[in-house]
C-alpha cells in the first residue's frame, strides 16, 4: 500500500525522503514522488519506476522541507500524472494514503470553482480543497482542518505550501501515521521503519489527529480541534532487522528467522513452569471466565491461522469457535453475543478490513476483544481489551511467513490457557505441551534443513500453470496457506481442498499437468488421506507428498515424497507450513518473479 515520508530539517531532506521511501518499498507500490520547498517554490519529482529511478531523477533537487510518497493505485492507473505529490496552483502539495469516498462530488464543485485537475486521483481534490481555504487567508493548519472536515473516507496526509518553508501539516483518519522526533528536525511517516536511520523517538497519531510540525516543535490537535499531548515512544524495531544480510530475499530471510521468531514469541511462557491468563493482559482471567464462544476475524494468511485455531479450540477447550473473513463479517448481519471473545489476528495490526470488522463487532455489543498482532503500537492492539504480541520482528516480504507461524504459536497458547482455566488440561498435559513448545524452534530448524531438496523439487513446477493442494483436519488450512503462498509469489494458479472433498468436484481437474501437493501428517486421518491420494494417482495426477516419518507412503513413479520429521501432534501445522513456504519461494525463483514485492499486492492493506 501507499507510503508517506516527510521531513522539516536544517539540512537537505531529499536523501532522508528517498531512504525513507526505499524502506517502505516492501509495502508495495507502482509509482513514487517527492516535493520540496526551495526558494519559495515547490519542486516536484515523480517516477513510475522504482524508488531508485526517483533517486536518479532527484539528483539536483534539494530543500529543507519536503514530503514524499510511494503510490499503490486505487483511483486512476499507475502513471506519472497520477503519482503523488499532487499540487494545487503551484502553492499546495499533498501526499495521501487511503481513499476519499466523496471525491467525485468535491471534484465537480472544485472544477466549477475554477480548479483544473491534472490527474485521475481522489487525492487531487484534497490539494485543491486546501488551496481554496488557504487562499482565503487561513493558516496552513486551519486550511487543512477545514478541508478534512469536508472529506468522507480514510486518509493519512502530509501537506506543504510553497510560501511556508518552516511547517508541514499532517493528519490521519483510518490510515496510520506517526511523527519522528529529532534534534532541530522532525519527520512524518506511515511506518516507523522509514524513519529508523534518523530517529527512534516516535509519536503515534490517533484517529482524527492533525499536527503542525516545525523544526523545533510540533503541536497535535484531536478530532475536535483540541490541543493534545501524545506520548513519545522509543521504537523497539532495530535497524538491522530490516536489512537483508546474507539472504537473497526478505522472504527467504524471514522463513529462516522462524525458529528465533517462535522462541521470542514463546519466551515468557517457556521460561515459566505454568500457563497463566495474564500473558493476554491484566483483565484476561475475568474476561475468559465470562465467555461462552469465540469469534475469530482476520484476512488472508492471518485468517488461515484462525482456521487452524478453530480445530485446536473446539477440540481442546470445547468452546464453540467460528472464524470469519473480516471483509465479509463487517457487512454481514450476524447474531451478536456479548459472551463471545472476539479475536482479531493481524501481522500489521493496520489491515483496514480487520479493523472495521472489530469496530463492527464492538458496535454490536462485543466487548471482550483480543488482538494477536506483530506490531505493538498498531491500531488493532490499541482497540482491543486484551492482546498477545507475536515477536516475529519486522516482516518485509509481502508474502507472510514468520508472522503466520508465530500467530499459530500464540493461538495455541490461547487454547491452552482457556483449557486450563476450564479444567480441561491436567498438570501433566500442561507440562507436556510446555515441553513441546520449548522444543518447537529446534523442530522448525530441522524442517528448514529440507531447503536444498525443495529447491530441486521446485524445478518441476516452473512450467506449470495450476496446482492443487490437499490437507485434512488441522492441516486443511495449511494446504490453503501453501496455495496462497504459491499464487502470491509465483503467479501459478493454486487451489486448496480438504482431501475428502476431491471426489465432489475438483478431481475433474486432475491430469498429468496438474501437480497435487499433499500435507501428510501421521495423524488420525492418515489412512483416509492415503485413499484420497490413490484417487489422484489413478487419474494420472503427479503427487508431491510432505509426509511425516512412519506414514509408510512409498515413493513411486508419479509419487514424490518429501520426508518430514516425526509427527508433532497439535503443533504439526506449524512444521508442515515450512516446506510449503520454501516450495513457493523456490518456484518463484524459477519463474523469476519479484519475490518480495509480487505484482498487484501490498504488505499492509490499509484500504478497503
Ligand atoms: C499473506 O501472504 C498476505 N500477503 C496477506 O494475505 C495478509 O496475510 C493479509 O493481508 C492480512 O494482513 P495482516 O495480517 O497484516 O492483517
Amino acid at each position: 500500500m501507499c507510503g508517506i515520508v516527510g521531513a522539516v530539517a536544517q539540512r537537505n531532506v531529499v536523501p532522508i525522503l528517498l531512504e525513507g521511501l526505499q524502506r517502505l518499498e516492501y509495502r508495495g507500490y507502482d509509482s513514487a514522488g517527492l516535493v520540496v520547498v526551495h526558494n519559495g517554490q515547490l519542486e516536484r519529482v515523480r517516477s513510475i519506476g522504482r524508488v531508485a529511478e526517483l533517486t536518479e531523477k532527484s539528483a539536483n533537487t534539494q530543500g529543507l522541507i519536503g514530503i514524499a510518497h510511494t503510490r499503490w493505485a486505487t483511483h486512476g492507473v499507475p502513471s506519472l500524472r497520477n503519482a503523488h505529490p499532487h499540487i494545487s496552483k503551484d502553492l499546495i502539495a499533498v501526499v495521501h494514503n487511503g481513499i476519499i469516498e466523496n471525491y467525485e462530488v468535491l471534484r465537480t464543485r472544485l472544477t466549477t470553482a475554477g480548479y483544473e485537475f491534472t490527474s485521475d486521483t481522489d487525492t487531487e481534490v484534497i490539494a485543491h480543497l486546501i488551496h481554496s481555504h488557504y487562499a482565503r487567508g487561513n493558516s496552513l493548519l486551519l486550511a487543512t482542518q477545514a478541508s478534512l472536515a469536508e472529506l468522507i473516507g480514510a486518509y493519512a496526509i502530509g501537506v506543504v505550501a510553497a510560501d511556508n518553508p518552516d511547517q508541514l501539516i499532517c493528519a490521519r483518519r483510518g490510515s496510520p501515521l506517526l511523527l519522528g522526533v529529532g534534534i532541530g528536525e522532525h519527520f512524518i511517516a506511515s511506518d516507523v521503519s522509514a524513519l529508523l536511520p534518523v530517529t527512534r523517538k516516535v509519536v503515534y497519531l490517533e484517529e482524527g489527529d492533525i499536527a503542525e510540525v516545525g523544526r523545533h516543535s510540533y503541536q497535535i490537535f484531536d478530532a475536535q480541534g483540541k490541543r493534545v499531548e501524545r506520548a513519545v515512544q522509543i521504537s523497539e524495531m532495530s535497524n538491522e532487522s530490516v536489512q537483508l544480510g546474507q539472504y537473497r530475499h526478505y522472504m527467504q530471510k524471514e522463513i529462516h528467522e522462524q525458529p528465533q521468531a517462535l522462541a521470542d514469541t514463546l519466551e515468557s511462557v517457556c521460561n515459566s513452569q505454568s500457563l497463566v491468563p495474564g500473558i493476554f493482559g491484566a483483565e484476561a482471567a475475568a474476561t475468559f471466565a465470562d465467555i461462552d464462544s469465540i469469534l475469530i476475524l482476520a484476512c488472508g494468511t492471518s485468517y488461515h491461522a484462525g482456521l487452524v485455531a478453530r480445530y485446536w479450540l473446539e477440540e481442546i477447550t470445547a468452546i464453540r469457535c467460528t472464524v470469519e473473513v473480516a471483509s465479509e463479517y463487517r457487512y454481514r448481519i450476524s447474531v451478536p453475543n456479548p459472551k463471545t471473545l472476539v479475536v482479531v489476528i493481524s501481522q500489521s495490526g493496520e489491515t483496514a478490513d480487520t479493523q472495521a470488522a472489530l469496530n463492527y463487532a464492538k458496535a454490536h455489543g462485543h466487548l471482550h476483544t483480543l488482538a494477536i498482532c506483530n506490531v505493538p503500537e498498531s491500531a488493532l492492539v490499541r482497540l482491543c481489551k486484551l492482546r498477545l504480541l507475536t515477536r516475529a520482528g519486522p516482516e518485509i516480504g509481502v508474502a507472510s511467513t514468520k508472522a503466520f507461524t508465530t500467530q499459530l504459536a500464540a493461538l495455541f497458547l490461547l487454547t491452552l490457557v482457556l483449557a486450563k482455566q476450564r479444567g480441561r488440561l491436567t498438570t501433566e498435559q500442561e507440562q507436556k505441551h510446555l515441553h513441546e513448545l520449548r522444543h518447537l524452534p529446534s523442530a522448525v530448524q530441522k524442517v528448514l534443513d529440507l531447503e536444498p531438496e525443495i529447491a530441486i523439487l521446485a524445478e518441476q513446477f516452473a512450467n506449470k500453470h495450476h496446482a492443487l493442494f490437499l490437507g485434512r483436519g488441522l492441516h486443511y488450512p495449511i494446504a490453503l496457506e501453501g496455495a496462497l503462498k504459491l499464487k502470491e509469489i509465483s503467479y501459478i494458479h493454486a487451489e486448496a481442498y480438504p482431501a475428502g472433498e476431491l471426489k465432489h468436484g475438483p478431481l475433474a481437474l486432475v491430469d498429468k499437468d496438474m501437480p497435487v501437493i499433499s500435507v501428510a501428517p501421521n495423524d488420525a486421518l492418515l489412512e483416509k488421506l492415503k485413499s484420497n491420494l490413490q484417487e489422484v494417482r489413478a487419474r494420472g495426477g503427479e503427487l508431491y507428498v510432505f509426509a511425516d516419518a512412519n506414514t509408510h507412503i512409498q515413493a513411486a513413479p508419479g509419487i514424490h515424497i518429501m520426508q518430514m520429521p516425526e509427527h508433532a501432534g497439535y503443533l504439526s501445522p506449524i512444521l508442515h507450513t515450512i516446506p510449503l513456504q520454501l516450495l513457493a519461494y523456490y518456484v518463484a525463483l524459477q519463474k523469476g518473479t519479484d519475490v518480495d514485492k509480487p505484482r498487484n499486492l501490498a504488505k499492509s492493506v490499509t484500504v478497503e
